[in-house]
């Protein structure tokens, strides 16, 4: 565990330059090992990034009575399931740990989870969740931070369920239970996001019959099998791969973006070339130039998939602090998400935040600054800005960095940026050990 007082030293005002390899999804990995957990013998996830919200995982599958180890970039997993009922521990770390309630629901039909934790960007309900329970005839109550759920009838019948919001945790939760009904379940109004499609492709692998995954209607047919654990690539981290060409649009650098599903990041793509950078897609290569740029102001809204992900939001406030103009940033998926605001005017940013709107009029001269980042995104835009900023930044919130970006530090050593980490023994141990 990193001690508290462990920051980032950033020197700014460099250009990053050079080529760096993508990592598997965070996002995904959180939802394709409970999934994993529906099936029986041996189930190895490949491309998995080294992250602690997998050590937070591995936590939760040992309560239940399944292992999970790590080797090199993969995840092994096997055991079956032996508990329904989770403590706080580690559900507390992770927002995806309600996936839980839809695993031990498949399996048992019953389920005691507490209510999970995760980044602290305002609220976050599970009220689609419960509605999709409901739906299933599933009884649910919350009694003293736990969820409790049991189904009226195991198995239960399949559902035509539309969700008021394309939420993806319910989404997963929704195809996670209906994996376990008699009949064909719907799901209308489902997230599209491309980690939900990743989430199917596993499940088909084991044995269900999913359809639709990536479109807003989701099909899950009944299957008579048993599901069997596979093996299964980590689809590569999205977020990771908008949040570096960012960086290396704004520090006015160039390089090579290697292992991206191009698709899956054109939103960022199409601002950042909208913007004024030369962006170039080979297969799953993004050459990015932004040498002799001069950025224009951009405008973004929050979206689901397709749109823009709200986990960029504070890392395209920072890059819209150095486009000359006027810049727009809406953010209505995650309405309290703007903590970055606070850390970002010590550095002398001036902006104007109205509801879930931020308007930012560039190009502003930051001075670093010592910054405390309080989740993953915000602590990685508060980096991004150190690297713009005039003279040293100490950036503390490491720990946050490190539950989704894999290799942060040393992935940043390779574009050139004069970072380091003070309580350097600590972070060596962490980014080489296998698994944290
Ligand atoms: N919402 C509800 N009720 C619900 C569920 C969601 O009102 O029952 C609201 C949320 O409060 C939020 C919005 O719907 O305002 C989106 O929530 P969603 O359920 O789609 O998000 P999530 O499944 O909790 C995942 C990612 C988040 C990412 C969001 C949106 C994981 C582990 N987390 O969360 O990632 O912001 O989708 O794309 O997959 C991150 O990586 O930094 C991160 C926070």
């Amino acid at each position: 565990m990193l001690k508290n007082e462990t920051y980032i030293k950033v020197k700014g005002g460099k250009a990053l330059k050079g080529n760096i390899k993508i990592s598997g999804s965070k996002n995904s990995i959180l939802a394709l090992i409970p999934a994993m957990c529906l099936g029986d013998g041996v189930g190895v996830l490949t491309n998995a990034p080294l992250i602690s919200d997998v050590e937070a995982m591995k936590g939760i599958l040992g309560e239940i009575g399944i292992q999970l180890n790590c080797e090199s970039n993969s995840v092994r997993i096997e055991g079956n399931i032996i508990y329904n009922e989770l403590s706080k521990q580690y559900v507390s770390k992770i927002r995806a740990s309600n996936l839980f309630l839809g695993v031990l629901l498949a399996k048992f039909g019953k389920a005691v989870v507490p209510l999970s934790g995760g980044d602290k960007i305002g609220n976050r309900p599970i009220d689609i969740h419960l509605y999709v329970f409901d739906k299933f005839g599933i009884k649910t109550k919350v009694v003293d931070g736990f969820v409790k759920c049991e189904a009226t009838q195991f198995p239960y019948k399949g559902q035509n369920i539309f969700l008021r919001f394309p939420s993806v945790g319910a989404t997963e939760n929704a195809m996670l239970v209906a994996s376990a009904a008699d009949s064909e379940t719907i799901i209308y109004n489902a997230a599209m996001e491309p980690e939900i499609v990743d989430l199917a492709i596993l499940l088909n692998s084991m044995g269900t019959r999913i359809s639709g995954a990536g479109t807003p209607v989701i099909r899950i047919k009944t299957s008579d099998s048993k599901l069997v654990r596979t093996s299964h690539e980590v689809i590569p981290d999205r977020l990771e791969a908008g949040t570096f060409l960012f960086m290396l649009a704004v520090t006015k650098g160039r390089g090579i973006i290697k292992n991206v599903i191009p698709e899956h990041v054109i939103s960022v793509t199409s601002i950042l070339a909208d913007s004024g950078v030369d962006i170039k897609i080979e297969d799953s290569n993004i050459f990015i130039d932004a040498t002799n740029c001069e950025l224009s102001p951009i405008h973004v809204e929050a979206l689901p998939f397709p749109g823009f992900p709200t986990d960029l939001q504070p890392i395209a406030t920072v890059y819209s602090s150095h486009c000359i103009g006027m810049s727009i940033i809406k953010d209505t998926i995650h309405t309290e998400r703007f903590n970055h605001l606070y850390e970002l005017s010590r550095m002398g940013m001036v902006h104007t935040n109205i509801a879930t709107n931020i308007i930012i009029e560039g190009i502003q001269n930051l001075a670093g600054a010592s910054l405390e980042g309080t989740d993953i995104r915000m602590a990685v835009s508060l980096v991004m800005a150190a690297l713009i900023a005039e003279g040293e930044s100490k950036i503390y919130g490491l720990n946050h960095i490190l539950r989704g970006y894999d290799n942060f530090v040393k992935k940043l050593m390779g574009l050139g940026a004069e970072v380091s980490v003070i309580d350097k023994d600590t972070i060596e141990t962490i980014v080489q050990k296998k698994c944290i």
